[in-house]
């Protein structure tokens, strides 16, 4: 055991992500998507967009909600599972932990403190574009598990698969990817994101991935329509963040959350919906939106999987099922899946 926990942490920050200042007339990155998707029909914004500062505080509320049953549950999965998905990752010996976008790790840390305890040989490389992400998770996991080997990196996903792959060939890399953040992208945007990690793994390597499942109607429309109403305010956020960051005038009075499930497809989906008809001043891009009655902007699709697909996405893009872990009731999937 090392005496000084601090000695165990270490951030790589890649500098050549960092980009220069944009010239002072450059409409920043969500100005220009927003003209793209407020004048789009239907109107329509990137959901990426909601994790402002005050939207993943929003988000972090909306995880400790009764109705949204997806932390949890993904929880139960690691925990009921913590032992199975340790014998994976050790098959050839030593191995490092690349997590793509950890958050905060609560549920990671079921993981990597039972790993701990069976004394694996391991180190953990949690990977975000936020240096403030990294720094705040860096923090607590040296308090709460100094024993922990930790190797942050601070990176686009993608790029820091790439620059690992590089290093030490012979530990096994277990790329995790929890939450069904899976969940919002379209048929071709995952397999095109599942190729491209893939793309950065070598033979062998495992990759832990979240899917929601399928599961009685109501229990899901529930869990994006709370009834604390957090969701709501999750979603208007989007209406202030172009306030503040845009300079818009939005008077988010006149919009509402509209929530609904497509219990055919699978697909939650979230809208903010126009309660007048009304035309909104937006000073970045100098121009007005106009709404009518009842006109809505798409926010947000969160696709609710069957197990069979999630094995046949597997098998579309070249990797192969280890084994599928649920939850007791079998209401969430973390898939482990062989490069
Ligand atoms: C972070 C994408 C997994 O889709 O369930 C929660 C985001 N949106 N409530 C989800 C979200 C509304 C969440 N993901």
């Amino acid at each position: 055991m090392n005496l000084n926990p601090a000695s165990h942490i270490n951030i790589n920050v890649n500098s050549t992500t960092k980009s220069s200042d944009p010239a002072p007339q450059a409409l920043s990155p969500f100005a220009i998507d927003i003209r793209k998707g407020l004048w789009a029909r239907p109107k329509k914004i990137p959901s990426k967009y909601f994790y402002d500062e005050i939207g993943s505080k929003l988000f972090q509320d909306i995880m400790n909600l009764d109705e949204y049953y997806l932390t949890d549950c993904e929880y139960e999965v690691l925990d009921l599972n913590k032992s199975q998905i340790l014998d994976h990752c050790q098959r050839t010996g030593g191995f490092d932990i690349i997590e793509l976008g950890a958050g905060d790790g609560y549920k990671t840390k079921v993981l990597l403190r039972h790993f701990l305890e069976a004394g694996a040989d391991f180190t953990y490389r949690p990977v975000d574009i936020s240096t403030e992400a990294i720094d705040g998770l860096v923090n607590t996991l040296q308090q709460e598990i100094p024993d922990l080997q930790v190797n942050a990196i601070v990176d686009d996903y993608f790029q820091a698969l790439n620059n690992l792959k590089a290093e030490d060939a012979k530990r096994t890399r277990v790329v995790l990817f929890l939450g069904s953040n899976v969940g919002n992208l379209k048929f071709v945007e995952v397999v095109n994101f599942l190729e491209k990690l893939k793309a950065g793994m070598k033979q062998g390597d495992l990759l832990l991935t979240g899917f929601d499942l399928r599961k009685d109607p109501d229990m899901i429309l529930a869990a994006y329509n709370d009834s604390k109403g957090v969701t709501a305010q999750f979603n208007l956020n989007l209406l202030n963040r172009m306030n503040r960051e845009l300079g818009a005038e939005f008077d988010l009075s006149t919009f509402k959350h509209y929530p609904f499930y497509d219990a055919i497809n699978g697909e939650a989906r979230s809208c903010l919906v126009s309660k007048v008809k009304q035309s909104v001043y937006i000073a970045a891009l100098d121009d007005t939106v106009d709404f009518e009655v009842a006109e809505i902007i798409k926010t947000e699709v969160s696709r609710k999987y069957f197990p069979g697909q999630v094995e046949a996405l597997a098998s579309r893009t070249g990797f192969s099922t280890v084994a599928h872990l649920f939850d007791a009731k079998k209401h969430f999937l973390d898939a482990l899946w062989s490069a």
